[in-house]
């Protein structure tokens, strides 16, 4: 996925997933999401195209503690204002967002905050960046599919999760993790992708999820 078409993905998102918190938090944060997405380190941002054009988009991860630092560190303060702004105007969504994420979000915002203190890049030397170690056992995830809904049935996410599942070998991961909805665990997708049921979990946030995993390795 490039920046360009993040403005696309958001709007598909929106379309059919416009209940998930996420999309309520609205258009701008949305977008943003998908922009922080793109350039944190360790993230897996993917678009399938039909004549150039953005229909469906899956978001992951590689390193996932790497991208979620990244991500933070790079767009946190952003992506939070957006969300308090959202708050403010809805105040609504703003009682969801204390009352459920509040303190993981304000902790994990600490931390971003504690670690911009201590670490001052050095001055007048080069930045020589961390060459991150190969884990072979590594766990890396998928979070989102999400296809436009009058591209759906056409194999667009059997696509995407493929392409994911081919980048995260390549990357020397032995698998991918994904948690979705009661309902789409019900309807059997995953396994008909491929990938396996581990049981089931409930989110920081209190929400229901199936967690599957598919095996990736030996695909270098
Ligand atoms: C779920 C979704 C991503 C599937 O995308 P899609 O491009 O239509 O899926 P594909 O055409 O690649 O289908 C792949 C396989 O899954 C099956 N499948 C697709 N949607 C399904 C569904 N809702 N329930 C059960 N099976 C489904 C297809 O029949 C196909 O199997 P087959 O090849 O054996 O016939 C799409 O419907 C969507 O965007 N839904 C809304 C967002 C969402 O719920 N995302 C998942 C959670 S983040």
């Amino acid at each position: 996925m490039l920046p360009p078409d993040a403005t696309r993905a958001a709007a598909i998102h929106h379309d059919v997933l416009g209940a998930e918190f996420i999309t309520r938090a609205g258009p701008r944060f949305l977008r943003r999401y998908y922009l922080a997405w793109m350039r944190s380190d360790g993230g897996m941002a993917l678009a399938a195209r039909v004549d150039g054009q953005v229909v469906g988009a899956l978001l992951g991860s590689i390193r996932p503690a790497q991208h979620y630092r990244s991500m933070l560190r790079r767009d946190g303060w952003r992506l939070g204002a957006l969300m308090l702004g959202r708050s403010l105007a809805h105040p609504g969504f703003g009682a969801e967002l204390f009352l459920t994420r509040g303190m993981r979000y304000s902790r994990a915002l600490l931390r971003m905050a504690r670690t911009r203190l201590s670490t001052h890049p050095p001055t007048g030397g080069p930045v020589v960046p961390p060459v991150p170690a190969l884990n072979r056992s590594a766990i890396g995830e998928v979070t989102h599919v999400l296809v436009d809904a009058a591209y759906q049935g056409r194999g667009v996410a059997r696509a995407l999760l493929a392409e994911a599942e081919e980048q995260a070998g390549r990357a020397g991961l032995h698998r991918l993790v994904l948690v979705t909805t009661p309902e789409l665990a019900r309807s059997g997708l995953y396994e008909r992708l491929g990938w396996t049921p581990q049981g089931q979990l409930a989110s920081g946030s209190g929400e229901e999820f199936w967690r599957y995993e598919r095996d990736v390795s030996g695909r270098t």
